[in-house]
């Protein structure tokens, strides 16, 4: 069952994913080389605690931190660490927070320093997919189309998707009904309704798609060694399109 949601759900999904645009503004000044992916951590659950948030990830099915930060041929669900961030890496920060209930979700990859061209050119393109995903969302469309945009995306530019893992629904839960899947057919699919509330979050790696657990039970990695990029936003179906809940403040 996907949920639609009431005129008064949806503000308080505004707020959380207002509170999840205005963690990653803060925390952006502070990704440069010598800082550590726990440090960024604590930072950003302070951030949340501060601002009447709640930091889901933590403690959700026994992950431990408020952020998953990845970094370079990390996919997603990186454990905040000792590593110090050094000049050259890109590093994810994936964020969920709840307010009253309501979860925002959102992801970008930073650059730390200069980076190399290759990098620069994931990154560009991975946020495009994502974009051309967003486009899709409109009532009468089905998943299957934003599913379709982002592969069609992602091919012509020469990247690979990860298959593995999906984009959700989202509201009093962080995954909810339905699967947001970054490849697929046009057309297929549940479809979609004004009130339904997706993560759309294309993971595209720069080399080949295939992925592996690292034996934390969480961190994803990509098998060859090459960059990954992650960009995730919450995005609420409206009477004609979409609405974005996790603006970009920067
Ligand atoms: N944004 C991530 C996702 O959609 C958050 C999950 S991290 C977890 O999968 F640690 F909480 F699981
Ligand atoms: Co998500």
């Amino acid at each position: 069952m996907i949920s639609i949601k009431s005129e008064k759900e949806i503000e308080l999904m505004r707020h959380a994913g207002m509170l999840v645009s205005k963690m990653h503004k803060f925390i952006k000044p502070y990704i440069k080389a010598g800082i550590t992916t726990k440090e960024l951590d604590k930072l950003c659950e302070k951030f949340i605690i501060d601002n009447e948030g709640v930091p889901t990830c933590k403690g959700y099915e026994g992950f431990p931190t408020a952020l998953c930060t990845s970094v370079n041929d990390e996919v997603v669900h990186g454990i905040p660490s000792n590593y110090k961030l050094k000049n050259g890496d890109i590093i994810t920060i994936d964020v969920v927070i709840g307010y009253k209930g309501y979860q925002g979700d959102a992801a970008w990859t930073y650059a730390v320093g200069d980076i190399s061209d290759e990098k620069k050119y994931l990154m560009e393109h991975t946020e495009k997919a994502l974009y051309e995903g967003i486009k899709m969302v409109k009532p009468g469309n089905r998943i299957g189309d934003i599913s379709h945009a982002v592969e069609e995306y992602a091919h012509e530019h020469n990247l690979s998707v990860v298959e593995e893992l999906c984009g959700h629904g989202i509201g009093l839960e962080m995954h909810e009904a339905p699967d947001v899947p970054n490849f697929g057919r046009p057309g297929v699919g549940p479809r979609l309704k004004e009130g339904m509330v997706i993560c759309i979050e294309p993971m595209l790696n720069y080399g080949l798609k295939n992925i592996y657990q690292l034996d934390d039970g969480w961190t994803i990695k990509t098998l060859d060694g090459q960059p990954s990029a992650h960009y995730e936003h919450t995005v609420l179906v409206t009477k004609d399109g979409y609405e974005i809940l996790t603006p970009r403040l920067d």
